[in-house]
């Protein structure tokens, strides 16, 4: 028998994520069936999406709710397998699937997880560390290649605003636009962040976005208006956005993050959307998986020559999974955020 420790949510949060409200149990795990696999996590990610997700019903159109006092399933994560009773899944195989912040779990690799996006699959570590698969390589790759794809962005000329930008989407989304030939302007909440996105991430202009008033720094930082934006953030961004747009620009909406601890606000101007003939697309990068390929093809080469400039939050052991959400809510973390079990 099996025996997996997996974290449960207690009780939602009504406002910021808090430790207390989650509870590291042990479950014991079915019999590896025949067709199945037991996988040791090695990784598991921490997203902005977890906390859509911890309340009694998710946005329409989302990933389920986490229910109370169950193990939390539709996480990306990775790991190795220990048992394997399912062909082309050979023991020691390295592999990501849906089964997150828990330490084992059987898996069907038959069954669909997350669109699609995380069944199971054997990842090529000669491509990329492990853990790569849960940044650049992975869901946070996707959602950054596909948000830029939905706008024709890729192959399109002028100004891009990032907004949380020295985040896991924010960051690769700036560098895809680079190399595609935009210029790229990006905003962060600390200095440090910023430092990094100007001198690491290789953005036109950054700025911090708590220093003053965003409208004023994006005319500083684009003064020819903007073409298009990728929208991490929500609210008073996405307002300052359609403020600063050309006419025709193109909005990419990935998040709303501004909004997910608290009621939301704004936008209060979305009339210059009809006024400047803007398109505004929002989109789930799990709903592109057959970018997932393309994506890997493209970015793979820039990541093994050192061409993707890359950071990762790292917490160490399954226990800091609570501490580690609430730390990236907050802003705390640079880069992708993730827990190695
Ligand atoms: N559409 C999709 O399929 C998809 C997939 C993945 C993620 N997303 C969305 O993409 C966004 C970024 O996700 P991620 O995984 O890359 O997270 P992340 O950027 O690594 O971490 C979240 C960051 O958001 C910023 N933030 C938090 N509260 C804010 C506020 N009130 N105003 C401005 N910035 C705030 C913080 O950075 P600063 O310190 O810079 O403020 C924080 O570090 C989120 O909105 C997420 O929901 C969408």
């Amino acid at each position: 028998m099996v025996m997996s420790t997996a974290w449960q949510v207690v009780e939602y949060p009504d406002g910021e994520v808090l430790g207390e409200q989650f509870a590291l149990t042990e479950m014991e795990l079915p019999d590896v069936a025949d067709g199945h696999v037991l996988v040791r996590n090695t990784w598991t990610s921490v997203d902005p999406g977890l906390r859509l997700r911890l309340r009694p019903s998710a946005p329409s159109g989302y990933f389920a709710a986490f229910p109370l006092r169950r193990p939390m399933d539709g996480i990306l994560t990775v790991g190795v397998i220990e048992q394997s009773r399912a062909e082309g899944f050979p023991v020691g195989s390295c592999v990501w699937h849906s089964y997150g912040w828990r330490s084992h779990a059987v898996v069907d690799p038959g069954k669909a997880a997350m669109n699609g996006l995380a069944s199971l699959r054997v990842l090529d570590l000669k491509r990329a560390p492990a853990q790569a698969y849960l940044g650049p390589l992975g869901g946070m790759g996707l959602t950054a290649y596909a948000g830029l794809h939905v706008i024709d962005a890729l192959d399109g000329a002028g100004t891009l605003w990032v907004s949380a930008a020295a985040g896991a989407v924010g960051s690769l989304v700036c560098q895809i636009a680079k190399f595609s030939g935009l210029r790229v302007v990006a905003s962060a909440g600390t200095d440090e962040k910023v430092a990094w996105l100007r001198n690491d991430i290789g953005v036109d202009a950054a700025f911090n976005w708590r220093a003053g008033p965003l409208e004023e720094s994006l005319r500083a930082v684009a003064p020819e208006g903007l073409d298009f934006y990728f929208d991490n953030v929500g609210g008073t961004h996405l307002e300052a956005a359609l403020e600063a747009m050309n006419n025709n620009g193109r909005v990419s909406l990935c998040g709303s993050i501004s909004d997910y601890e608290r009621e939301a606000v704004g936008p209060r101007n979305l009339f210059l959307a009809t006024s400047k003939n803007l398109t505004l697309r929002g989109f789930r990068g799990s709903a592109h998986a057959p970018l997932l390929d393309i994506m890997q093809e493209r970015l793979a080469p820039w990541l093994a020559d050192g061409r993707l400039a890359y950071r990762e939050s790292i917490y160490e052991g399954l226990e800091s999974a609570p501490a580690a959400l609430a730390d990236m809510m907050a802003g705390r973390t640079v880069g992708k955020t993730m827990i190695r079990i």
